[in-house]
């Protein structure tokens, strides 16, 4: 199965993509997450990409397209994938489209995560990952189960993203309703839309997407 996880900076879509990938055998995309690595190594990508994420833009569709079209050919993810914060505009959405139907490949369902602006600054605010594995926690939605030590991996290094701060979430809230809002509408209108209440306990929001997937 072959999913999109569609929704506002800060809904969970990375929190539900870690939940599902351990839940069923596919393999989360996280254009974000490929995107911060080109950044720490320097890339040539990375170097495009680094100031336009500070200031909580979109990077070109061009770039995000290329990464997408490669990943998808890995053998990881011939089982299935769940693709988080990627596609983000109606030409990144077109493109997708006509990538997959090249590789013979198809789109079973675009989970939309709906979250009301407030709570979006309160949990992108609190939110740190691990150093090591990046395992995502939240400062009181989600605690390591032990103070300062992963639960995944035991380590005791945390991170906090650069372009989690008040200001940029902003700009990031602004691209979304921009160029992302309107991927609702498309997906409805290949019957792929199925949305989920966000505002809910992460496990509860876990069971709501299950149910959804079948
Ligand atoms: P990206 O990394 O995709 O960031 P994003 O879309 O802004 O989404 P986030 O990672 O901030 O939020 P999330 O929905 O995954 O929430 P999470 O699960 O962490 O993109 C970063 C940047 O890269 C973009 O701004 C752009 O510049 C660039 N980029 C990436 N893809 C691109 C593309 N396709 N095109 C162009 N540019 C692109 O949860 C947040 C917090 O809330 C966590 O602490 C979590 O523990 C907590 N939480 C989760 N669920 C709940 C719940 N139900 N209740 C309470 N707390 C919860």
């Amino acid at each position: 199965m072959n999913i999109i996880l569609l929704g506002p900076p800060g809904a969970g879509k990375g929190t539900q993509a870690e939940l599902i990938e351990k839940n069923r055998k596919m393999v989360q995309l996280s254009t974000g997450a490929m995107l911060r690595a080109a950044v720490a190594a320097g890339t040539e990508i990375g170097k495009q990409a680094d100031a336009i994420m500070k200031s909580g833009g979109l990077v070109s569709d061009e770039i995000v397209i290329g990464i997408i079209n490669d990943r998808i050919d890995e053998p990881d993810c011939q089982n299935g994938f769940i693709l988080d914060g990627f596609p983000r505009t109606l030409p990144q959405a077109a493109a997708l489209d006509d990538l997959l139907k090249k590789k013979g490949k198809s789109l079973d369902k675009v989970i939309e995560i709906k979250v009301n602006d407030e709570a979006l600054v309160d949990r992108i605010s609190g939110r740190f990952s691990c150093a090591k594995c990046g395992a995502g926690y939240h400062d009181t939605h989600k605690p390591t189960q032990k103070p300062g030590v992963c639960d995944k991996c035991g380590a005791t290094e945390f991170s906090r993203r650069a372009d989690d701060n008040a200001e940029t979430v902003k700009s990031r809230l602004m691209a979304y309703y921009r160029e992302t809002a309107p991927l609702i509408g498309y997906y409805f209108a290949k019957d792929k839309l199925q949305s989920v209440d966000g505002m809910a306990q992460i496990d509860d929001v876990t069971r709501q997407i299950s149910e959804a997937l079948g």
